[in-house]
């Protein structure tokens, strides 16, 4: 997989993409990330991305045509991208949409600045995405989001140390509690059935403990779920359990 990141700050990326899994997935060739600084489009002498907002108002707007020059000049040099803004107005990332997005071949990631970008910029992308209902300064952290949430869903990635299809909201559902070593700390005991090694029971421990999370933390979740008959019946008598369901 491909990505671009269209930035004013491409430093802010360094770091974290020399870290840990994100790292070793570039060394391993699986994921190829450039960093593109947005100054580089300009064509003015002091190479000016912001400009005044029309209509007065406070900060300053991201100029289009240094981030437009950008995006051209990315798909003529690497093949044409999915090209995505990052914008707290944009659609939510959820795990499903990671899943979409995953399946791309390329990605060219839209970082804006001060008060925002110039909406004619919007003509050009195929899509608008928000880290969450919250402001940042800059799309920079939210690019990175997006792509630790991706390179994620590689599977080679991630190899036999963590499991994506493991993860919370993977299957619809919250990931239920997890223990290493030691089997006892401050008083706190592993659950006995995680030391069984009946790996039957085991699986269907953790789904019942998924599945009370879920109904418990974020019950809005199980609307889209996938779930068996013996879910619903777990379900069911959880809800039951707790007072709330209709007794069978
Ligand atoms: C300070 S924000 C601009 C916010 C804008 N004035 C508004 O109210 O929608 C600057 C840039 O940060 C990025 N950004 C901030 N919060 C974000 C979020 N929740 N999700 C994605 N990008 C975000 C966007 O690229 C945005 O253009």
């Amino acid at each position: 997989m491909e990505i671009h990141i269209l930035t004013i700050l491409p430093g802010m990326f360094v770091s974290p993409l020399e870290a840990s899994i994100l790292w070793r997935a570039q060394a391993r060739g699986l994921l190829r990330i450039h960093l593109h600084n947005t100054r580089d489009f300009t064509a003015d002498r002091h190479r000016m991305t912001d400009d005044t907002p029309y209509g007065g108002g406070p900060g300053m707007v991201m100029k289009p045509e240094p981030i437009v020059a950008g995006m051209h000049t990315v798909q003529e040099r690497f093949g044409t991208a999915y090209v995505i803004l990052l914008s707290p107005q944009g659609t939510l990332l959820t795990q499903p949409l990671v899943k979409t997005l995953s399946q791309q071949e390329r990605l060219l990631l839209i970082c804006g600045r001060y008060a925002g970008v110039d909406a004619r910029v919007q003509q050009y992308v195929d899509a608008e995405v928000s880290i969450g209902d919250y402001v940042l300064m800059g799309g920079e952290l939210p690019a990175l989001v997006l792509v630790d949430a991706v390179a994620r869903m590689i599977p080679e990635e991630l190899g036999d140390e963590h499991s994506a299809v493991e993860d919370s909201l993977f299957n619809g559902l919250l990931q239920g509690p997890l223990y290493t070593r030691p089997a006892e700390f401050a008083g706190m005991h592993v659950p006995a059935i995680l030391r069984s090694g009946n790996h039957t029971a085991i699986a269907q421990w953790r789904r019942r403990q998924a599945l009370q999370l879920t109904l418990q933390r974020r019950p809005d979740l199980l609307q889209h779920a996938a779930l068996t008959p013996q879910d619903l019946a777990i379900l069911r008598e959880l809800e039951e359990a707790e007072g709330k369901g209709q007794p069978a």
